[in-house]
This record gives C-alpha cells, sequence and structure tokens, in this order.
C-alpha cells in the first residue's frame, strides 16, 4: 500500500492535469447541440481506461449515449467492485453567472477550499469523482498492488435520467456480475468531517399545464370574467402545501417509512449548524416541514418543489394580457417506501381534480427513480468506513442524503446488489450550479482513500 500511496504522491500534477483535460470536453447530454462532445468524452473516458491498464474496455452503444465499460480480472477467487460513474454533465446555464467559462477549467482557492478547486462543469458532478477511480486504479495496478478484481461501468445519460441504462444492465448480467457496487457521486459533510452516503431520495418529475381561454386575451376587456390560467396555476401549486408545510396530495405520506426516535437521535448527532447554513446560503431563516430539523427534511422526508414555472408576458416593459395557458414543472423528492409510479398517479388525479371550472390541466410524467437505502452492517460498508478512518484519521459518519440516483435502486433488483456509496464532493460545491467546483484535496483524498477500501473489501471478503 506504502507503493500505491507514493505513487499517488508522484504523480499528483498529471492526474490533475488529466482531470482538467477530461473537464474541457463539454458533455452535456440534455442538449442534443452537444453530441458530439459526449462521444468524445466516452472515447476519452474508454482511452484513460486502456492507459491505466483495463482490459476488454469497450464503448458500448446503447439508444442513446455509449456506456464505457472496462475490467481487470486478476484471479476469479478475488472479490470482484463494480464502479459506477457518469461522465455526462448539466448544462452550464446561466453562463453568464460563471466567474470563468464552465469548460475552461482553472484552480482557484476558496474559503472552504483553501488547498485550491478546481472550477468546471462536472469538477464534482461527476467526472472528477469518476475520474478518481481510474486514477486510483492505475496506482494500483502499476505497483501490483490490485487486491480485487474490477469492473467499469460509467455511462453518459445519468443527468438525463439514465433511460438506456436498464436495458443494458439487464443484458449484460454476466458481465457485470460482482460482489458490490461502488459509487462516487455524493458527498460528504466536511473536510474534517467525513461521512458515507446510507440513502437517497427517489424522485418523481412531472410537467403541468393549464389552459383557460382558447387565446391570449386583452387583459382590460377580459380580465376579472375568465379563469387566468397563470393566477389559477399559483393557486393550485400554493395549495399543494398546508399550513404545515406537509403535502396536501391524498396518500401523499402512506407508504413512508418513519424513522424511530432512535434512528432519529442518531441522526442528529451529525454536526449541523444552521447559523453557518443560512449564512452560505445569505437567507435569515430556513423553512419546511413542521416537526423535522433541517438535516431530516433534506433526508428522510419527501418533498414537492416547483423547478419552473412560466407563461403569459415575460418581455421588456408591461403588456396587458391574460395568457392562454400556464406552465410548471413540478419535481417531488420521494423516500421509503414511495414509489414514483404510484406518487405520479396520485399527482395526475389530485392535480386535475383540484382545477376549477373554466380551465383545463394536462400533466405530463417525465423520468422517475426509486429512493434508496444503503445497510451500514454490510461488508462495502464497513470496508469503506476502515478507509475513511485510515486516510482521514477519524471515522465517518453515515448520513442520508436528499439526491436521487435512481439506478442504485434499479442495481439491486436487476443484479443483487448493494451500493457503497463513497462521495468526496461538499454541499457547497454548488453542483448543477454556476462555477460548481472539486476541492483538490476532495480529489486527492478520494484517490488515496479507494485503494483502501479495494484492500479491507477483499481482506473482510476473506475473514
Ligand atoms: N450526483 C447527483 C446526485 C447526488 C448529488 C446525490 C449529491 C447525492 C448528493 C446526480 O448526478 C444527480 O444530479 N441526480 C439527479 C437526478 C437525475 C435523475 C437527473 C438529482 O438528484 O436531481
Ligand atoms: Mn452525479
Ligand atoms: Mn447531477
Amino acid at each position: 500500500m506504502e507503493l500505491v500511496q507514493a505513487y499517488i504522491s508522484r504523480n499528483k500534477d498529471r492526474f490533475l492535469d488529466e482531470l482538467l483535460d477530461l473537464l474541457r470536453i463539454p458533455s452535456v447530454s440534455a442538449d442534443p447541440a452537444y453530441s458530439e462532445s459526449v462521444h468524445k468524452t466516452a472515447a476519452s473516458v474508454a482511452q484513460s481506461l486502456k492507459n491505466a491498464g483495463a482490459e476488454s474496455v469497450e464503448i458500448c452503444e446503447t439508444a442513446g449515449y455509449p456506456i464505457v465499460y472496462g475490467e481487470k480480472i486478476i484471479d476469479s477467487s478475488l472479490p470482484t467492485i463494480l464502479v459506477y460513474g457518469h461522465y455526462d454533465v448539466q448544462p452550464a446555464d446561466p453562463i453568464e453567472l460563471w466567474t470563468n467559462p464552465a469548460f475552461e477549467p482553472i484552480i482557484k482557492t476558496t474559503p472552504i477550499h483553501p488547498e485550491g478547486a478546481i472550477f468546471a462543469r462536472g469538477a464534482c458532478d461527476d467526472k472528477g469523482q469518476m475520474f478518481m477511480h481510474v486514477k486510483a486504479f492505475e496506482a494500483m495496478i502499476k505497483n501490483n498492488a490490485l487486491p480485487c478484481n474490477v469492473k467499469f461501468m460509467i455511462e453518459g445519460e445519468e443527468e438525463v435520467g439514465s433511460v438506456n441504462l436498464g436495458v443494458f444492465v439487464k443484458n449484460n448480467h454476466a458481465r457485470l456480475k460482482a460482489d458490490v457496487i461502488l459509487v462516487s457521486d455524493t458527498g460528504m459533510l466536511a473536510n474534517d468531517v467525513p461521512s458515507i452516503t446510507t440513502g437517497l431520495r427517489g424522485l418523481s418529475y412531472v410537467e403541468v399545464e393549464v389552459t383557460g381561454p382558447n387565446r391570449d386575451l386583452h387583459s382590460g376587456l377580459y380580465g376579472g370574467c375568465v379563469a387566468n390560467p397563470i393566477n389559477i396555476l399559483a393557486k393550485m401549486i400554493a395549495s399543494l402545501h398546508d399550513e404545515n408545510n406537509h403535502i396536501t396530495i391524498p396518500g401523499f405520506y402512506d407508504k413512508v417509512i418513519e424513522l424511530t426516535d432512535g434512528e432519529r437521535r442518531e441522526m442528529a448527532k451529525a454536526p449541523f449548524s444552521k447559523e453557518a447554513y443560512c449564512t452560505a446560503l445569505d437567507i435569515d431563516d430556513v423553512m419546511g416541514e413542521a416537526g423535522y430539523s433541517t438535516p431530516e427534511r433534506g433526508s428522510i422526508r419527501p418533498t414537492l418543489d416547483v423547478n419552473g414555472i412560466w407563461g403569459g408576458y415575460t418581455g421588456e416593459g408591461a403588456k396587458t394580457v391574460i395568457a392562454s395557458k400556464a406552465y410548471a414543472k413540478i419535481s417531488m423528492r420521494l423516500v421509503p417506501d414511495q414509489d414514483p409510479i404510484e406518487i405520479t398517479e396520485l399527482f395526475v388525479n389530485h392535480f386535475e381534480s383540484i382545477a376549477p371550472a373554466g380551465t383545463r390541466v394536462k400533466v405530463t410524467p417525465h423520468h422517475g427513480g426509486e429512493p434508496a437505502v444503503t445497510p451500514i452492517d454490510s461488508v462495502g460498508y464497513k470496508a469503506a468506513s476502515l478507509a475513511y478512518e485510515k486516510t482521514f484519521g477519524k471515522k465517518p459518519i453515515p448520513v442520508r442524503s436528499g439526491g436521487s440516483i435512481p439506478i442504485v435502486a434499479m442495481f439491486e433488483k436487476e443484479l443483487g446488489l448493494k451500493t457503497v456509496l463513497m462521495g468526496f464532493g461538499l454541499d457547497s460545491d454548488a453542483i448543477h450550479s454556476p462555477n460548481e467546483h472539486f476541492g483538490v484535496f476532495n480529489y486527492f483524498k478520494g484517490i488515496e482513500t479507494i485503494p483502501y477500501f479495494f484492500k479491507y473489501f477483499n481482506e473482510l471478503n476473506q475473514a
């Protein structure tokens, strides 16, 4: 292990340069204009895997963007780790809010990252974190110190709902056979408070359209006489929460598993400062469901949020108009055992039922995903915990996250495998936002910690 760690120290500059090169390719999966770049990124990831020492590297075509596969099987009697990550990124917009162009990575220090952070779209989510695995693998291979077999499955459609990954997994059960799935696509509490993610929320995402009159109308001639779709939509949306910020959709909470008091007390041990939280976001108070703390509201409780709302006149100056239509995009984050299909159905029925006379409502479901919780008594979790303890000098805290990685539940169903979520990002890294970044400290901490996971995973499996 000393050789592996020494190799990482010796190669830090190159490891950083290679990540910066990867970040320069704009692999935005949501926007077809970037299609060529997304394919280029897949090729680049495949080449990196080959250079690192992976075999059977293949760019596997799908109905959408390809999945990059590679493996190194050293001994069939050793445990196998399946590494999942994604090479696609979110769109950079609004681009004018980036202090440096999104696909021209630079390293700058921040109060939270005094050693510097890499600023670029995908730096943390997920190119930087995915690439830690490629470099950790290289360090193990080049020093003849790979303690487990390893398989890589790096997809290019995570940010658009992993629509073609299910088919790939179904068709490749044998090739993907493994003992555990390892993913770095989440975060930890702070650089001096290591944590391991033990849960992800599910997702139901819908678009709603409220239609009133058959054309835009003069708001003087018709105002007060017909239902204004924008007024109505605002009212309908407002009615989806009650005065305690509970969601009012009938049946919404029916399948929610409440945590025990003991589990909630355990959760409350993780450090959280409301003041620091508010300061970081420039808000004077938090808001959320009555009876739950902010960390609880953001992880073990389901939510409903409008992600976008539009309609009518939004140009310069004032145009007096009652629009014919109003729209909104609404996401619901789900917790065990809520089912995204059921929740979407409950939403559709409820939303249609509250539309007043004089309006029509259309709801279009988008992609969704199931929530997931991962055990803390598994060999995988124990190996991860030991690995963090080794490199951070502290035992990591298990923490449930509010984000979603829908494929985690799918892997469990399809492959019967639990996932270990070894994320090294911070909430303040601004993923999906302008000026996304990833700490240089975090990048190298990840590269250093992963080989220990391999070592302990092998040892615990032998024991
Ligand atoms: N890596 C994130 C999810 C994440 C981030 C989980 C931080 C926990 C902590 C992933 O790329 C993502 O953005 N997922 C989407 C859902 C997906 C279906 C588009 C999300 O959570 O909104
Ligand atoms: Mn991600
Ligand atoms: Mn993401």
